[in-house]
């Protein structure tokens, strides 16, 4: 069912915007592929979204949030029938106080296994509960997605975790969906093995495209870029690298309202720096390519790494996040439960979630840490790593984010942690410093300039000796499984222990 991406766009790949002729045919050959496809109507899509209030759409939301500083809270959440999806939006909305509810599609609708997912509806309404790890938005087609906009009164937000968006985009955007996460270069990199950067930038290209025609129809929809989700430490300048080159492969589609999300690191300097820079890049390279009018929030994710099993610590960390999104002023943080060492939560728990970490933005609200030096360094040493990576990768296209992208990836300059695609090198290492913040133990073959890898060295050095464990790469791999080590092993209440520490 994948359409990697049809022959009519197989004309050499560029940042460029599709072409309007063009575009229609692609719409056209896309909802052919499902027959729910023919539900999506543009005139009526237009008409529905311009139908919400203000509050129900989450282009409208995210920048009211930013004007007043706000940290809004989101949850994830998907069930495989229509019933179970219901009660799982009301329940984040009313029980969650969510300020932006999900749905996150099953693994068989985020590959267009289409068939796959109407199995799964079935068994899973045989018998009374969810088979499936989402909900199947397209085999349940455009009505009921609007009947789930219509059950909530908060906007709703795709949440998809696939580099195929294209038949999910149309039939949630016609439904009322007024949010849609995912990206062609964060998404391919975390999710997929053999698929190429080009196919996924090319799959994104559409949804993008898409979003800027219901712009240019009056609806301000919000796209979002996702981070990327490799379960494992990412320095931040490396998700600020990739959020700023997807958003430019938006911004070229003529999207105005682009997320860019990135995983908290859990230290707070470096969490706080980072939203700073990464909303300070954005509008850099944005500016440099001519982009004078695209908003971009920025939000901050629970912990992506391993959670532990105790749900004591796990609470902590879920509260943790939510203090260090608010701190760092993002205007939006991303839940995870008590429940995530151990699969999907029930609605209750996803509902706790939600709200220990919004008691925790608000006893948080009004602590910033601008004037703090430590916090001045990171963000100007963040923005110094990304902008030599950032101009070599633009170069490699010729000015051409697209294919700056995929050569770039190619040659090793562009380059992502422990990503399971074959388009990456992989060679960068990171892994925690002295301080806990997380720094580049390996740069591989990306451009960072040689005083700032040297700082980043120094800092991991101190850790070794500390630790008294070699430098190397053992650094990286405990960094990976630290934060879902059991309490007693992480922080011990044993006095001669300490002291050999
Ligand atoms: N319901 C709730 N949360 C989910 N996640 C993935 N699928 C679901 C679902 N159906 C969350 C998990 C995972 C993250 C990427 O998304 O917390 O770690």
């Amino acid at each position: 069912m994948n359409v990697h991406a049809a022959a009519e766009t197989r004309a050499p790949l560029s940042q460029a915007r599709i072409a309007d002729d063009v575009f229609e045919d692609m719409r056209r050959a896309n909802l052919a592929r499902w027959p729910t496809g023919a539900g999506v109507d543009f005139a009526a899509a237009v008409a529905r979204q311009k139908s919400l209030p203000p509050h129900k759409r989450l282009g409208w939301v995210m920048r009211k949030a930013t004007e007043e500083g706000r940290c809004l809270v989101q949850p994830r959440g998907g069930f495989g029938t229509f019933e179970l999806q219901r009660e799982l939006m009301q329940a984040l909305d009313r029980e969650g106080l969510a300020d932006i509810v999900p749905t996150t599609t099953d693994s068989y609708t985020r590959n267009e296994q289409f068939h796959l997912a109407q199995n799964g509806i079935e068994e899973s309404q045989r018998l009374g509960r969810s088979l499936l790890n989402g909900y199947p938005i397209v085999n349940y087609g455009v009505e009921k997605a609007a009947a789930l906009i219509d059950a909530i009164d908060k906007p709703a937000i795709m949440l998809t975790g696939t580099s195929f968006p294209r038949l999910t985009g149309e039939v949630a955007f016609a439904g009322g969906y007024s949010g849609y996460l995912g990206s062609g270069l964060a998404y391919t990199s975390s999710y997929t093995k053999e698929l190429t950067l080009e196919d996924g930038i090319r799959n994104y290209q559409y949804l993008d495209r898409l979003s800027a025609m219901y712009h240019e129809h009056g609806v301000e929809l919000h796209r979002r870029q996702p981070g990327f989700l490799t379960g494992t430490n990412i320095p931040p300048s490396i998700a600020i690298i990739t959020c700023v080159l997807d958003l430019l492969l938006a911004a070229a589609q003529g999207v105005k309202n682009y997320g860019l999300e990135m995983g908290e690191t859990l230290h707070l300097v470096q969490d706080a720096a980072a939203v700073k820079a990464c909303r300070d890049l954005s509008q850099e390279y944005l500016l440099r390519s001519g982009y004078r009018d695209v908003f971009t929030p920025v939000t901050l994710l629970h912990w992506m790494g391993a959670w532990p099993q105790d749900e004591a610590q796990s609470a902590a960390l879920v509260g943790y996040g939510g203090t260090l999104a608010a701190i760092a002023g993002a205007a939006s943080v991303t839940t995870k439960t008590t429940h995530e060492a151990f699969g999907i939560p029930t609605p209750e728990v996803n509902a706790a979630g939600l709200r220990m970490t919004r008691m925790a933005v608000y006893l948080a609200r009004h602590i910033r840490l601008d004037a703090m030096p430590q916090f001045r360094e990171e963000v100007d040493l963040i923005k110094r790593e990304a902008r030599p990576v950032l101009d070599k990768v633009l170069e490699m296209g010729d000015g051409d984010a697209a294919r700056g992208t995929v050569n770039a990836a190619a040659a090793g300059v562009l380059d992502i942690p422990w990503s399971p695609n074959r388009c990456l090198k992989s060679r960068v290492m990171p892994a925690r410093d002295v301080d806990g913040c997380i720094r580049i133990l390996d740069p591989g073959d990306m451009p960072f300039p040689r005083d700032v890898l040297e700082i980043h060295e120094e800092r991991l050095r101190k850790r070794a000796e500390r630790e008294r464990v070699p430098y190397g790469p053992d650094l990286a791999v405990a960094s990976v499984f630290e934060i879902s080590e059991p309490l007693a092993a992480l922080h011990t209440d044993r006095w001669l222990e300490r002291a050999v520490r």
